[in-house]
């Protein structure tokens, strides 16, 4: 489809996804390529409105099947509006979450849907991110991570711990059926030494 490379971050809550995407960022506009950074739900001006449907209120406020559908129309938006013009201007298109957190979110953990995303998945996105970094680490320090920042856009933390417990085995089984693209990162390490072995793994798709 496009000239450009497309890297997605995935992981639980607080896991350290937003300040990994950064760096890597950065490290890669050091050298000298051009990068569109970008996040989920939202990264276009109609995905961000969404966003705040999914993000804020009560947990029980969407259906697992209702939020895969605004997570999709989302998605659609942002590809359109965003990801697919810059693949296409040749650039790195770099996103803090994609399809995998719905397909753990709402496929696997909040219900058994995994059919019915890939099926959406298939007809309205039909790509896969070139490469997905996992970042795996205990749930117990990521919620504290998370809930610290109290951004108001608590809804899935407030799911719980053992909903995080769920997600993390969801990542590590999808790191395993998708390991041709997906690589496992171990989050409970300082940023820097994440941030080195992201940048070599990146940087082996550019050569
Ligand atoms: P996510 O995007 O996965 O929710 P963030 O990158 O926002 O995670 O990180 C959540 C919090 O944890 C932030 O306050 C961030 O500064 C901190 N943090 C991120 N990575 C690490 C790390 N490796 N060690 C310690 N703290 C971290
Ligand atoms: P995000 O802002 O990345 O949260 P965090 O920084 O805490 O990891 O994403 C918002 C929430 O939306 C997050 O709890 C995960 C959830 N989510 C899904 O449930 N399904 C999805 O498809 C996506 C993209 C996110």
């Amino acid at each position: 489809m496009s000239k450009g490379i497309f890297l997605s971050f995935e992981g639980i809550d607080g896991s350290g996804k937003s300040s990994q995407a950064k760096i890597l960022a950065r490290s890669l506009r050091d050298h000298g390529h051009t990068v569109v950074l970008t996040r989920e739900p939202g990264g276009s001006p109609g995905a961000e409105e969404i966003r705040k449907l999914l993000v804020e209120g009560e947990p029980g406020r969407w259906s697992p099947e209702t939020e895969i559908l605004l997570f999709y129309a989302a998605r659609r938006d942002h590809i359109e509006r965003t990801i697919i013009p810059a693949l296409e201007r040749g650039e790195i298109v770099i996103t803090d979450r994609f399809a995998d957190s719905t397909r753990v979110y709402q496929g696997a953990v909040r219900s058994d849907l995994r059919e019915t995303v890939d099926d959406i998945h298939a007809r309205m996105i039909g790509f896969e991110p070139d490469r997905t970094f996992i970042i795996d680490m205990d749930p117990d320090a990521a919620l504290a991570r998370g809930l610290a920042r109290n951004s108001g856009e608590d809804r899935f933390e407030e799911f719980g711990l053992e909903f995080q417990h769920r997600l993390r085995e969801g990542f590590k089984e999808l790191a395993q059926t998708e390991a041709h693209r997906c690589a496992l990162i171990d989050g409970n390490r300082e940023i820097d030494e994440i941030a080195r072995e992201i940048l070599r793994l990146a940087l082996e798709l550019l050569v």
